[in-house]
């Protein structure tokens, strides 16, 4: 793919439905009783991978442009899938998945792709096991593929060492096979969708500071979900629009959850002009429409708490800080390490080549911002928010740009070019 750097942006777009959601309603609307009818579902590869295991489980799941139906089994109504399950990219999908596979009465092997294949299982490998779980890395280096033989479950109270939304709800969902009440504790809160999600199923999830526990046998029923726009996807979108000089992009209906907006806390801290107009919370996800005008922004400190709420926005918010004038410190940020890529290795190598001023760090990266950013030839190394973020340095740099395998957006954002180049016309 070959981005060349971009005269202003005007217009508006709606960005597809948000991600973790999306996988979300698919794995609760199986478990419930009854119909679940998602609209705005998500049709990213990530996602349909999700399905597709369900599918393996017996689940019938019809998926129209309209709307994605569930016809959910119950809390006990999977069956043993007749070949192995494959998560494809996603890691949300296997971990998810562990969790539940963990608390079922048969036994079941669960893979996905060479990055999965590499990424840190342990971390729940660890809480399930304590629950009495029956769970192995099949190759012994705490990766999948897992073999999961199914067993009642002990309840559990577990402290976990990193904030990760995967890591909680695998357990929360374990524990809905518990023997009692389930908690988990996490150093920082990190998004609560499932939190919010499985009350809106009907089961008894309580919330308190960065304790979520759940109670265990929930009569989950069957509803009606509908997907907000993913801030994710928004943030590429966003960083154009205040990148791109003489720039006004409106972006409609995106998910503004309290645990996933850092990218807005972090975009006005660099001086953006953002408008959040239609605020909405309807749905218990609360939504907004974003007015983005380009602005002139400078470099700030992203650490702490607030790295739970822009973990995947990161590689953006580094493209970002190098068209900033100043220093942007990254810092409390090792998880990137071990996402589809390790971003941290990614973003350094690729703005380098840029002619940006970044250093990595053992947990983040500092940006000295300001210097002219050119065109060069980058590798997305697969990974689908490296590939975006990229595509959007490249409207903002001098000359063009190329990103290998650029495709990989496929993951999240199947549309994502079209999409940029509609603003271009
Ligand atoms: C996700 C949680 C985050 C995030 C991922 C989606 C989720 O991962 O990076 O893209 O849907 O729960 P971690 O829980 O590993 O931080």
């Amino acid at each position: 793919m070959q981005i060349s750097k971009a005269s202003p942006l005007h217009g508006e777009l709606s960005v597809p439905g948000d991600k973790s959601i999306s996988h979300r309603a698919v794995m609760f609307g199986s478990l419930a009783k009854g119909t679940t009818e998602i609209t705005n579902f998500l049709q990213g590869a990530d996602c349909l991978s999700t399905i597709a295991c369900f599918r393996q489980m017996g689940i019938s799941i019809e998926n129209t442009p309209e709307h994605i139906l569930i016809h959910g089994r119950g809390l006990h109504g999977l069956t043993a899938p007749s070949s192995v399950l494959d998560a494809g990219n996603s890691g949300t999908t296997t971990r998810l998945i562990s969790g539940i596979l963990s608390g079922q009465s048969f036994s079941s092997v669960l893979t996905g792709d060479e990055s999965i294949q590499s990424r840190p299982m342990k971390r729940i490998m660890t809480p399930l096991s304590m629950m009495g779980a029956d769970i192995t890395s099949i190759h012994g280096n705490g990766c999948a593929p897992l073999q999961i033989n199914g067993r009642p479950l002990k309840a559990v109270h577990y402290n976990s060492p990193v904030a990760s939304a995967q890591v909680k709800s695998c357990v929360l969902l374990a524990g809905m096979y518990g023997d009692g009440i389930t908690s988990v504790t996490e150093p920082v809160l990190s998004r609560n969708h499932s939190e919010l999600m499985l009350r809106h199923f009907g089961a008894k999830v309580l919330s308190e500071g960065t304790t979520a526990s759940i109670y265990p046998e929930p009569q989950l029923q069957g509803r009606y979900i509908s997907v907000p726009g993913d801030i994710s996807s928004a943030a590429y979108f966003i960083a154009a629009g205040l990148l791109v000089p003489g720039s006004q992009i409106l972006i409609k209906n995106v998910g503004v959850n309290p645990t996933r907006d850092g990218i807005l806390k972090v975009c006005s801290a660099m001086g953006a002009d953002i408008t959040r107009l239609n605020e909405n919370n309807d749905s218990g996800e609360p939504t907004a429409d974003l007015l983005v005008k380009s602005s002139e922004l400078h470099g700030t400190v992203i650490e702490g708490e607030l790295i739970p709420t822009l973990i995947d926005e990161i590689p953006m918010l580094a493209v970002m800080a190098a068209f900033a004038s100043g220093t942007t410190i990254i810092r409390d940020a090792a998880e990137l390490k071990v996402k589809e890529s390790d971003r941290i290795a990614v973003m350094t190598e690729n703005l380098s080549l840029m002619g940006v001023d970044i250093e990595a760090t053992s947990d983040g990266m500092i940006i000295r911002g300001g210097r002219p950013v050119h065109g060069a030839a980058v590798d997305s190394r697969l990974d689908h928010r490296i590939a975006m973020s990229f595509a959007v340095a490249a409207l903002a740099a001098e000359g063009t740009t190329t990103i290998k395998d650029a495709s990989c957006v496929r993951i999240s954002y199947p549309n994502f070019y079209e999409d940029l180049f509609s603003f271009m016309k």
